[in-house]
C-alpha cells in the first residue's frame, strides 16, 4: 500500500454548526489548544478585540467585527490530522456556510444548553441531513443553568428529526454543575471551575463504586442521576455506529467550552466515531479516497482577499489521493491541463504555501477567474466530474437599481462576476429583458457586500429595494409543466435564473401550499441542482 494512504486514514474533516453565541468559536479554540496549534485564547476570532482572524479580509468584516467568510483550520491531535471547516457564525450567514458543509465528512452541532435548538442550527442541519453525514451534538454552557436534559434531547429529536444517544450525562447545571457521567465507563468526570479556562482544571474520573464518587457528586445528585440513567437506559436509542455514520443517530455530549470542561472527552470520542475521508459520487461512479489519484472539487470562491492584487482564491476539497505542489492536473469544466498556482492552507493565524496535501484536506489556490463552484480537478489520464453542489435557496430578495446608467457594462460585468463566485444569486422576471434584476441572498449581509463590492471594485453605485419574498422554489419537473400556465397566489412571482431555469418566489409558506394545490402535478424543490 502506498504510504500516502496512512496520511489519508489520519484525516478527519468536519464542520461545526451552531446558532450564533452557542459557543462554536470557543469550542474551536479549545480544540486548537489541545492540538497545540494556538496558545492564545481569542486568536480564532477577534470579535470585540482588535485582533482579527485570517478570514477577516474585508472592510465590512472589520467594521462589524464578524467573520463573513468561512475559513479552514488544520491541526494534529492524538495521531489524527484534523481539518475544521469554520462556518460564519453571525446570523447573516451566506450561501458559503451551506457550501462549506458540502466539503465536510461530518458535522459537530453546538447547542446552548439554556436555549436548545435555534434557527440557524435548524437551517444548517437540513443540509447535513440532505448529505446523510454523521452529526455529533455538543450541548454547551452547562456551567450555566441549562434546560432539563430530557427536554433538550426531546427537542432535538422532534425539531430536527434525528434520534439521539447521550454518551455522557450532566450532573446538574449552573452553580450545581458537578460534572458528566460517562455511561460506558460508569464513572464521573468531575467539573472544577477553571476561571474561564485561564487556569488548569483538576478533572478527575471516578468510577461509580468508589466512595469518592459520592463525595464528589453528593447524595441527592447521585440519587437523581441514578434515576435519570435508569430512565435513559430504558428510553433512549442504543448506540449504533452504523446509524451514526448514516446520520440517523446523533451521539450527544455535555460540557462547557468556556471552562474547558468535557471538550477533550468529546474530541477523543468524536475522533474515534468518525471516519477518515469518505468516498464521493462522480459521473463515473464512486471515487475511493485511498485508491485513486489526486482529485478535488471547488466548494468556495473568495474574491479579493488581497485588495492590491484583486485576486480570487478557489477553495477545493481534496477527495482522493495525494496532491503535490507543481503537479500537472486537469480542470474538467475548463477542459484544460494546468498547474495549481500558489496552493495554500490555513493554520489558525497563518496562511502558508503547501507542498503536499491529502484527501480530506482543503487547499486554496490562486484563481485567475477560471473556476466555478462545483468544478472538478483530477488527473488528465482519468477524467471524471464530481456531483455538482446544489444551489441553496436565498431567503431575502431585492430589486437592484443602477444609479448611473452610463455604467451599464461595468454593472452587468460586476454583478455577473459576483454571482459567479456564488455570493449572490441573480434573477430576472420571466419574459422581460435584463432591465429588471432581482438579487437573492441567503443572509442580508450579502446585500451590503454586493453594494460595497460594486462600488469599490467596479465603481458602480446601486440602490437596493427590498422585496417581500422569503421563499424560492425550483420547478423540479419544468419540462413537463407549462410555466406560463402556473397559477399561484397574487403575490407569487415567476422569475428565471442566469441559466434560464424558471423559479417561483413566494411571500410565505402558505402561498407555496396554495400554489401546489392549484397546479396539479407541479413539483417544487428547495435546492437547485447544478
Ligand atoms: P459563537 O462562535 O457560537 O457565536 O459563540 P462564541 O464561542 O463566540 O461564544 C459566545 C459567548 O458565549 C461568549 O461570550 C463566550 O465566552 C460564551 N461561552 C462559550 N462557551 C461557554 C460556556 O461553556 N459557558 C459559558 N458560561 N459561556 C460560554 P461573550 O461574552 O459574548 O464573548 P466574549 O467577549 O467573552 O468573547
Amino acid at each position: 500500500m502506498p504510504d500516502y494512504t496512512n496520511e489519508i486514514k489520519k484525516r478527519r474533516t468536519f464542520a461545526i454548526i451552531s446558532h450564533p453565541d452557542a459557543g462554536k468559536t470557543t469550542l474551536t479554540e479549545k480544540f486548537l489548544l489541545y492540538g497545540g496549534a494556538i496558545n492564545l485564547a481569542g486568536s480564532v476570532k477577534g470579535k470585540a478585540t482588535a485582533r482579527h482572524a485570517v478570514s477577516d479580509w474585508m472592510e465590512i468584516e472589520k467594521e462589524r467585527g464578524i467573520s463573513v467568510t468561512s475559513s479552514v483550520l488544520q491541526f494534529n491531535y492524538d495521531g489524527y490530522c484534523i481539518n475544521i471547516l469554520d462556518t460564519p457564525g453571525h446570523q447573516d450567514f451566506s450561501e458559503d456556510t451551506y457550501r462549506t458543509l458540502m466539503a465536510a465528512d461530518s458535522a459537530v452541532m453546538v447547542i446552548d444548553g439554556s436555549k436548545g435548538v435555534e434557527a440557524q442550527t435548524r437551517k444548517l442541519f437540513k443540509v447535513c441531513v440532505m448529505r446523510h453525514i454523521p452529526i455529533f451534538t455538543f450541548i454547551n454552557k452547562m456551567d450555566r443553568d441549562a434546560n432539563d436534559t430530557f427536554d433538550l434531547l426531546d427537542e432535538i429529536e422532534k425539531e430536527l428529526g434525528i434520534a439521539t444517544c447521550p454518551i455522557n450525562w450532566p450532573i446538574g447545571s449552573g452553580k450545581e454543575f458537578k460534572g458528566v457521567y460517562d455511561r460506558n465507563s460508569k464513572s464521573v468526570l468531575t467539573f472544577s471551575d477553571t476561571m474561564k479556562g485561564t487556569k488548569e482544571g483538576v478533572e478527575s474520573e471516578i468510577p461509580i463504586g468508589d466512595p469518592k464518587f459520592d463525595e464528589a457528586v453528593g447524595e441527592e445528585a447521585k440519587e437523581l442521576l441514578m434515576e435519570e440513567i435508569e430512565l435513559l437506559d430504558g428510553a433512549s436509542a442504543e448506540f449504533d455506529l452504523e446509524k451514526v455514520s448514516k446520520g440517523e443517530l446523533s451521539p450527544v455530549f455535555f460540557g462547557s467550552a468556556l471552562t474547558n470542561f468535557g471538550v477533550e472527552t468529546f474530541l477523543k470520542h468524536f475522533l474515534q466515531m468518525t471516519s477518515s475521508p469518505l468516498p464521493r459520487k462522480a459521473d463515473v461512479g464512486i471515487i475511493d479516497p485511498m485508491k485513486e489519484d489526486f482529485s478535488a472539487f471547488v466548494f468556495k470562491i473568495q474574491a479579493n482577499m488581497n485588495k492590491a492584487h484583486r485576486d480570487r482564491i478557489a477553495f477545493m476539497r481534496i477527495c482522493s489521493g495525494k496532491f503535490d505542489a507543481g503537479m500537472e492536473v486537469y480542470h474538467v469544466q475548463g477542459e484544460k491541463k494546468m498547474r495549481l498556482s500558489q496552493p495554500q492552507q490555513m493554520m489558525a493565524q497563518d496562511r502558508h504555501i503547501v507542498d503536499e496535501a491529502y484527501a480530506g484536506d482543503i487547499i486554496g489556490v490562486f484563481d485567475p477567474g477560471i473556476f466555478s463552484i462545483g468544478d472538478t480537478i483530477c488527473m488528465s489520464n482519468k477524467k471524471f466530474a464530481y456531483e455538482g453542489i446544489p444551489t441553496f435557496a436565498p431567503e431575502h430578495f431585492a430589486r437592484v437599481r443602477q444609479l448611473d446608467t452610463m455604467k451599464r457594462k461595468q454593472f452587468i460585468k460586476g454583478i455577473n462576476q459576483i454571482a459567479q463566485e456564488g455570493a449572490i444569486q441573480i434573477f430576472q422576471e420571466l419574459n422581460t429583458g435584463m432591465e429588471e434584476i432581482i438579487v437573492g441572498v441567503v443572509g442580508v449581509l450579502q446585500f451590503d457586500v454586493l453594494k460595497y463590492r460594486l462600488e469599490n471594485e467596479y465603481k458602480v453605485d446601486i440602490r437596493l429595494e427590498n422585496l417581500p419574498y422569503e421563499h424560492i422554489r425550483w420547478i423540479e419537473n419544468k419540462d413537463e409543466i407549462d410555466v406560463k400556465k402556473i397559477t399561484g397566489t397574487s403575490d407569487m412571482k415567476k422569475v428565471m435564473d442566469l441559466k434560464g431555469n424558471p423559479l417561483l418566489l413566494f411571500v410565505n409558506s402558505w402561498s407555496i401550499g396554495m400554489t401546489l394545490d392549484r397546479n396539479d402535478g407541479l413539483r417544487l424543490a428547495e435546492f437547485g441542482k447544478n
